[in-house]
């Protein structure tokens, strides 16, 4: 693949302000990347020399290990640091934070932080790359990236693609993250949720509103179901959990009405027998390994395409370091 613009620029805090051939871009970067993980040795010398540092301010699973193998994937040296065990514990302030560990010459900061624009707030000030891994409830855009893959990957196309985001639209950065990426790509994008977790105005996002999910079903190729935050959730906006799951949640006997093949998808972490259940996260409609699978390559393929100065993936490939490392 031949490196060439556009290119993202410093930092990746969302994809609202990214053109759709810079998406593009991404996903097409993530392709080669998808087979490093799939070797003996999983390492190709990418990002060598380069400090990443993983700043994360919130509990996470799957994008913090994700990001901490995309960057050792790509022979980074990383670095991971928390709010408990740091001095932000002591009342440090995230600028002095940052400062502090410029100071010591790093290269990048992959930030989770519980405040919305904390990302950006960082990329304005500090000169390392920085890459939004989920601030508050605005976006998530590396979680946006790989479920538009998986999507790429399943139905080869993401134009015309009807995709509903079902749940919790309110608290979710998942939610802002893939109704500008699938928007920007000519998705047909759907919102189906209870009222009270609809963010007001959400059409102008250019999303359809549906109320009931069983309309969801039938007008979509592929559901995007989205986690209760309960911890984001002060009391009143549903009115029980089991009450949610019989009224909006997906279950087997729902999508046995789908007019058309279905793919489920969730970034996770679920609440089984929630927003979803079991037999549909582990049955067969369900690609929520492979959103997995595919974050690393999407990390890989981000944090690449920042370091304006990383080899060319051709350029390696043909001296055998992006062959076998
Ligand atoms: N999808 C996602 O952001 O999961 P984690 O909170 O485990 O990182």
């Amino acid at each position: 693949m031949k490196r060439s613009a556009p290119t993202l620029g410093k930092d990746l805090t969302g994809l609202e302000s990214l053109s759709p051939e810079q998406i593009r871009v991404i996903l097409d970067t993530a392709e080669p990347f998808k087979e490093v993980s799939e070797r003996q040795i999983k390492k190709v010398p990418v990002l060598r020399g380069k400090t990443i540092v993983n700043l994360f301010f919130e509990a996470s699973t799957r994008t913090r290990i994700s990001f901490e193998f995309a960057e050792k994937r790509l022979a980074a040296d990383t670095v991971n640091i928390g709010a408990v065990g740091s001095s932000v514990s002591k009342g440090e302030t995230l600028v002095d934070t940052a400062r502090n560990l410029e100071a010591m010459r790093i290269d990048m900061v992959v930030i989770r932080h519980w405040s919305a624009g904390a990302a950006h707030f960082l990329a304005s000030r500090i000169p390392s790359n920085v890459i939004n891994a989920g601030d508050g409830a605005h976006e998530h855009p590396t979680q946006g990236l790989l479920d538009m893959l998986t999507l790429r990957d399943h139905f080869g196309r993401i134009e015309g693609l009807k995709v509903c985001i079902v749940g919790d639209v309110l608290h979710s950065r998942v939610a802002r993250s893939n109704i500008y990426g699938l928007v920007a790509l000519g998705a047909k994008v759907a919102v189906c949720a209870p009222r009270t977790l609809l963010p007001a105005g959400i059409e102008e996002l250019g999303v359809r509103v549906f109320g009931r999910v069983e309309q969801a079903i039938e007008w979509s190729d592929a559901l995007n179901v989205l986690r209760l935050q309960l911890e984001r959730m002060q009391d009143g906006f549903v009115p029980s959990l089991r009450e949610y799951n019989r009224v909006f949640g997906i279950t087997r006997e729902r999508l046995e009405w789908a007019p058309r093949e279905m793919l489920i998808l969730h970034p996770g972490p679920m609440n089984r027998g929630v927003e979803i259940d079991s037999d549909v996260a582990d049955g067969p409609h369900s690609v929520i390994l492979r959103q997995v699978t595919n974050g690393v390559a999407v990390r890989m393929a981000v944090l690449y395409l920042l370091t304006g100065d990383a080899p060319d993936l051709a350029e390696m490939a043909r001296s055998g370091g992006a062959g076998r490392a």
